[in-house]
């Protein structure tokens, strides 16, 4: 069953039933003010931190679930009946609902009793503020007195505080009115130049401020008082909760429509500037007047919003692709590259699942979402990069977080991650590939943000690859540490202490588990790295990088293998995990997707052999599960994955983010119709038809869906935020396709499915525009390239050298 549609065309999810198995949500923002909103206008706003500078109020898994947004109420002022076009609060039924989700806005709208009426949210660039055009047609044959209220639940800045410390916080709440503008100025007086203000372009038959004016005692904002009665009070909020209501009042002829601009934004003043006049207590308004008056205008409102449109546009025509397979095109070329911008501002931090004030910026996390969002914006990777390099220490280890608005390694979480480092090497590797910017490695990065330590980007590459070298345990494998990809695969934590965390609690020295799974990281990142030095000049150091590489992949051969797949690691007692040996967690899909993805294993057998055991114990009609069999009881040596019910997450759920290690596992082996049919499997789009299953949206990745081991078998969970969003993207796109970066120029290298008579491509790359058009000829991977007419050697097509800003590159597959 469908709750929906996808509209290509306009790039959109169209939602036509309000009562979606849960919200689905998409993403206002894409700089520095962000809110989430769901499909019957639940959500919130926040400026740049969704814990410390949360705008609007949002109660994360209340009753009913989605509680609490952006509200418009409309009531027939003659019959004195009122309801939300957006179903939510007042759950009325609508004729024609629709949700339409967009590329950084969404449109919802319905009609009611013969009036029609729609409101877009949406975020101008380089502004922080977000706007709603409400838009109210009287499709009645006759005259329509109508009042229309628009409402927020202001937040008092700290959401953590916000939730919890009410003895202060009913006490602080403060407010200005201006005729049209409501201005929130809680803790102004103290020690914030920050204020949050909500503007109406008409004028006004009211407003409140006051959230017990508005709603009345003991109600929900299914049913305020002041809209049942009609009238707005005109309170100003003293301490408890402020609140942010106007109502305009509206006479429609028949057929007439009307629209009002709601604008609801962020300001900040200098701090020696916060009062006007000077030594009062009201804020100086000169320099957030003009903004509101500009965008209060229809007129600036929609030139604002085709801004927008076209930023979009160009952002998602860096890669563009025509293939047989419409789930395939949707995604790469609108909803996973849109996901991975998602990634990209939000990290891990504010979703439906993602309360927003738990982590920060991930150090692993974001280097491979930086695999998902380069290509779209480059300059803002590199930034990324340096921001993760410099809370790197001086050891090459790292902080697993870092804060977004301090950019500091966070304490709490500590590091000990042993994976971590070298996911920079990938993530660096892949901006250079994408932009050729050879400078990012001479950039001075200090180690954990102390000033004076600074050396060159490269140095940090080189430590991370070293810090594993320093960590090798007893049969020549890397040390896990806390942990590897896998979070809560915890050798050295043998937790029995409710509350403990699993990520920061060590009770063993750690220097007998050992990661497989680190291995083969080390062994892909290490090639990376070999490849840059060589680029470099530093040949000796290059080859001192593969003889270690070498090394390494004969000690996974030898003590990583166990007979028919990869093992996963050896625990503090030096046991095996993911071996035929162990009575639960046999095989994993870790080590045996990232060492063939590595590359290991390829000549003698063993990869296609790791890759036909993940095909025979771990595939399910759904994605690949974590690993079989699930642990079907807490295990002290393992850590968390055993804390959870068998089928989910870690343990022996479809992690999705890792399925893609195994797709691209398959291309390594020419294997393009499974490559492909594992990718359908989590692909979104190709699951739209049983949402009632899936019940996240059917248009983004979600982190897991339940494995064959839970009652819930293919129910998803944690949509979003999550690096599924960057492996998908890249293994499609990378692999499957093939249209590969490299440190020279782009290789042409698909691994399609037999059935595809071939697809085009168009990928802009270091400033120039590559129109690729692949056609098969035969049932191999076999590809013969000819570049504006000429065929070439190899499938590297070099950028050209004569100033071409468009080029044509034909592949025959056989
Ligand atoms: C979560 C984390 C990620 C980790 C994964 C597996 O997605 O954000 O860092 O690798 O879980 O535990
Ligand atoms: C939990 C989750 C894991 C996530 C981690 C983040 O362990 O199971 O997926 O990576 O928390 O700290």
């Amino acid at each position: 069953m469908k709750y929906g549609y996808f509209d290509d065309q306009n790039r959109e999810y169209v939602i036509t039933q309000p009562d979606t198995p849960l919200p689905w949500i998409n993403y206002l923002g894409c700089q520095a003010y962000f809110g989430i909103i769901s499909n019957t206008a639940g959500g919130y706003s926040f400026y740049r931190d969704a814990r410390l500078r949360r705008l609007t109020r949002y109660r994360y898994n209340n009753v009913p679930m989605d509680s609490g947004g952006r509200y418009v109420y409309l009531r027939d002022d003659e019959s004195k009946e009122f309801w939300s076009p957006s179903w939510q609060p007042t759950r009325n039924e609508l004729k024609d609902y629709s949700c339409r989700h967009g590329m950084g806005y969404t449109t919802i709208g319905s009609s009611y009793s013969g009036i029609e009426a729609s409101t877009r949210y949406f975020v101008p660039l380089d502004e922080n503020l977000e706007i709603w055009q409400l838009t109210v047609t009287n499709r009645r044959a006759t005259r329509a007195l109508i009042s229309t209220f628009a409402s927020i639940e202001f937040c008092l800045w700290d959401a953590q505080d916000d939730a919890t410390n009410f003895q202060r916080n009913f006490n602080t709440g403060q407010v200005e009115v201006e005729p049209g503008v409501i201005y929130h100025k809680t803790e102004y007086r103290e020690r914030r130049n920050h204020f949050a203000y909500f503007a109406c372009s008409e004028p006004g038959a009211g407003f409140d401020t006051q959230r017990e004016a508005f709603l009345g005692p003991y109600r929900g904002w299914d049913k305020p008082v002041a809209v049942e009665a009609g009238q707005l009070t005109n309170s100003i909020a003293h301490g408890w909760s402020p609140i942010g209501a106007h109502q305009v009042k509206l006479d429609l002829a028949p057929g007439e429509t009307r629209q009002i601009v709601f604008v609801l934004g962020y300001h900040e003043n200098p701090v020696d500037q916060k009062f006007s006049p000077a030594g009062s207590q009201i804020v100086n308004k000169t320099t957030v007047r003009p903004v509101i008056a500009k965008y209060l205008d229809a007129t600036e409102a929609n030139a604002a919003f085709e801004r927008l449109r076209q930023y979009w546009e160009k952002t998602l025509s860096v890669f563009q692709v025509n293939t047989p397979d419409i789930h395939t095109n949707r995604m790469v070329n609108i909803w996973n590259a849109y996901q991975c911008m998602a990634t990209f501002n939000m990290s891990r931090s504010a979703s439906f699942y993602e309360s927003g004030i738990g982590r920060g910026l991930g150090f692993r996390d974001s280097n491979q979402d930086l695999l998902g969002f380069v290509h779209m914006v480059p300059a803002r990777a590199r930034e990324r990069i340096l921001d993760l390099a410099s809370t790197q220490l001086a050891t090459g280890g790292a902080y697993h977080q870092y804060q977004p608005l301090t950019k500091r390694g966070n304490n709490d979480i500590g590091g000990g991650f042993n994976d971590d480092p070298h996911w920079l090497i990938v993530g660096v590797s892949a901006y250079i590939k994408e932009t050729g910017d050879w400078s990012i490695l001479d950039e001075p990065v200090p180690f954990d943000n102390e000033p004076g330590s600074e050396v060159p980007l490269y140095e940090h590459l080189r430590r991370s690859f070293r810090y594993t070298l320093e960590r090798i345990g007893p049969h020549g494998l890397p040390l896990i540490g806390r942990a590897d990809w896998n979070d809560c695969l915890n050798l050295n934590c043998f937790s029995d202490t409710p509350g403990q965390s699993f990520q920061t609690t060590t009770n063993k020295e750690g220097k007998v588990a050992e990661s497989v799974f680190i291995a083969g990281l080390f062994v892909f990142a290490g090639r990376e790295l070999a490849d840059i030095a060589t680029r470099r000049g530093l040949g000796e150091e290059s080859s001192s990088y593969l003889a270690e590489v070498a090394k390494m992949e004969k000690v996974i051969l030898k003590h990583g293998w166990d007979g028919e797949w990869f093992l996963r690691a050896y625990d503090d007692f030096g046991a095996k995990i993911g071996s035929k040996e162990c009575e639960e967690g046999k095989i994993f899909i870790e080590s045996n997707g990232f060492c063939v993805l590595a590359g290991i294993g390829l000549d003698d057998g063993k990869a296609a052999s790791a890759m036909a055991n993940t095909a025979k114990y771990l595939a399910t009609k759904h994605g690949l599960v974590v690993q079989q069999p699930a642990y079907s009881h807490y295990y002290l040596n393992l850590g968390e994955i055993s804390s959870y019910p068998p089928g989910y997450k870690e343990n022996a759920g479809i992690f999705c983010h890792v399925n893609p290690w195994v797709m691209i596992g398959e291309t390594r082996l020419g294997h393009g119709d499974l490559a492909h049919d594992y990718y359908s499997r989590i692909n979104p789009s190709a699951r739209e038809e049983i949402s009632e299953l899936h019940r996240c949206e059917p248009y983004v990745y979600a982190q897991m869906i339940a494995g064959k081991d839970a009652p819930s078998f293919g129910e998803a969970k944690n949509s979003w935020l999550t690096g599924t969003a960057a492996w998908n993207y890249y293994a499609i796109v990378q692999w499957i396709l093939g249209v590969r970066t490299t440190l020279d120029g782009l290789e042409i290298a698909p691994v399609i499915p037999k059935s595809w008579p071939g697809f085009t491509a168009t990928r802009t790359f270091r400033g120039v525009v590559y129109k690729i058009a692949i056609e098969r000829k035969g049932e191999g991977n076999h590809i013969a390239l000819t570049v504006d007419g000429a065929p070439i050697e190899g499938n590297i097509v070099m950028p050209p050298t004569d100033g071409r800003k468009e080029v044509s590159v034909k592949g025959i597959l056989s």
